[in-house]
């Protein structure tokens, strides 16, 4: 059975179970595109987090996630994917962007093991119990095509299953 489910719509609509929002950012310290603006318009302590860590790791972040509680809504934490020093036209190869993929989901998988990072989050339930969602990771500005996004997503089919929605 896949480990990926998919879902027609906005992912950013409000749901009322614990779940993770999993997107790939840039080290740049911009969420100024897609799916990343939006979020900033509607999380904008969250987008003010963001910014610190950047401004702190810089491209050291790359292949980490960082869980940043999205403070006005109590089921949802968000997951920064980074995957590319810089976003909008200087960012990263398409092979750099998927083994930095690769490397922040298993970040991810080993950050939701540990409580000490749901208590950090804010979590209402252990992040185990979390569902994990998406867009379409990398497919925008990011210009990946999806099928090989997917591809890395299918190699954690023994340690996560993802809801990825489509517009
Ligand atoms: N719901 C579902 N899917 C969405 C939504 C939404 N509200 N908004 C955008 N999408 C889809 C896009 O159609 C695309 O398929 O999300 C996918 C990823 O789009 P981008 O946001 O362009 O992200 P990505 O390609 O991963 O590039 C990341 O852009 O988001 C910024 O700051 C971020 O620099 C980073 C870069």
């Amino acid at each position: 059975m896949s480990n990926i489910q998919y879902i027609k719509g906005n992912i950013l609509k409000l749901e009322n179970y614990p779940h993770i929002l999993i997107h790939s950012c840039n080290c740049n310290g911009s969420w100024g595109g897609g799916i990343a603006y939006q979020m900033a318009i509607r999380y904008p302590r969250s987008e003010k987090e963001y910014i610190q860590i950047c401004s702190e790791g810089g491209s050291d972040l790359l292949g980490t996630c960082f869980l940043i509680p999205s403070y006005s809504d109590d089921n949802l934490i968000i997951a920064c994917l980074f995957t590319s020093s810089y976003g909008g036209v200087g960012h990263g190869s398409k092979e750099s962007i998927l083994e930095y993929t690769k490397l922040a989901l298993q970040d991810m998988y080993s950050q939701i093991q540990d409580p000490k990072v749901a208590t950090n989050c804010r979590s209402v339930a252990p992040l185990t119990e979390y569902k994990l969602e998406m867009p379409m990771i990398n497919s925008g500005i990011f210009g990946v095509p999806w099928e090989l996004t997917e591809n890395e997503l299918k190699k954690f089919h023994d340690k996560m299953s993802f809801t990825v929605y489509q517009l």
